[in-house]
């Protein structure tokens, strides 16, 4: 297994190419597979607070032995938890669940724009990045639109912004959007939850050419897009099989290719999503 090249975030940190996705892991599945992961080689790993299992992906991290400085870890604000000093509340005990002195990645997890608040939890977050406790922060599901108000009212950007990005929703210009401003995109649902996109005629053509399963010429194609996919496996062979894209690469038509012609969305409307 080659070892994970790193992307440098906004304020200087530095990510890892591909990570692990814990939803909808509980506690005890959490443990398991992020101290399995962090064992082959795995360094980020996503929870939030409604997963509801931060509390075992903290004790998979102390668990698998790896130092703590070598993991990148991230959670998420939750909905109800909204507004300048509800984000202060709810990221210690996010911080508690994950018995961690400090937390990599903090991100607003859905922006809520009819509460619209989410400019107080972004205040919130910078005075959570200035006292160290979040390492960098960033948003997820957030429009340039939200985005732009953010920069306006706090001339802050986000570090990150985890969106839904798979070959049936390749999000063209939310990545030229983030680009510009030197935002990384995180993909959630990479594989399409392990569904569609896996079975799309290029896709399976490309990994029957390249002599790889379907979901490593997925991978590969978010690594050669320059975004940092999440996958979500419980197995330790699907956890080993989407580690292992770094050994060959994708030519531009085949880029081309997986990035479809269908667009899909399979996720929320961040304009009209609600999660508390
Ligand atoms: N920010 C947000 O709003 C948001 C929303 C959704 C998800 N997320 C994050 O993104 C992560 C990933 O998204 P996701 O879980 O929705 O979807 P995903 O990672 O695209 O797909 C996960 C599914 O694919 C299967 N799978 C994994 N590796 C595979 C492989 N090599 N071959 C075939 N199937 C495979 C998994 O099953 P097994 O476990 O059985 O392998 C699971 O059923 C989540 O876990 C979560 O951390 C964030």
């Amino acid at each position: 297994m080659s070892s994970i090249p790193a992307h440098t975030l906004n304020d200087g940190t530095t990510i890892p190419a591909i990570g692990l996705g814990t939803w909808p892991m509980d506690d005890v599945r959490a443990e398991e597979a992020v101290s399995g992961a962090l064992g082959l080689g795995y360094r980020l790993v996503d929870t939030a607070a409604n997963y509801h299992n931060e509390t075992g992906v903290g004790r998979g991290i102390a668990r698998s032995g790896v130092p703590r400085e070598e993991v990148v870890v991230t959670t998420k604000l939750p909905g109800r938890h909204h507004g300048y000093a509800e984000t202060l509340a709810s990221f210690e005990e996010s911080r508690q669940r994950l018995g961690l002195e400090y937390v990599d990645l903090y991100l607003i997890h859905w922006p809520l724009p009819r509460l619209d608040k989410y400019v107080d939890s972004w205040k919130a977050m910078i005075k959570l990045r200035e006292d160290g406790l979040a390492r960098s922060i960033g948003v997820s599901n957030f429009t340039p639109r939200h985005i732009a108000r953010l920069e306006d009212e706090t001339g802050v950007l986000p570090a990150v912004n985890q969106i839904e990005l798979h070959p049936l929703f390749p999000q063209e210009e939310r990545r030229a959007f983030h680009a510009d401003k030197g935002i990384l995109t995180e993909s959630w649902s990479p594989l399409g939850r392990g569904r569609l996109p896996l079975h799309e005629p290029a896709v399976v053509a490309i990994a029957e050419e390249l002599g790889v399963t379907p979901a490593q010429v997925v991978l590969r194609w978010h690594i050669q897009l320059g975004v940092v996919p999440i996958p979500k496996s419980a197995a330790p062979e699907r956890q080993r099989e989407n580690l292992d894209v770094f050994g060959f690469r994708l030519d531009p038509a085949q880029v081309a290719a997986i990035s479809g012609q269908v667009r899909r969305r399979l996720g929320g409307d961040p304009e009209t999503h609600e999660e508390f």
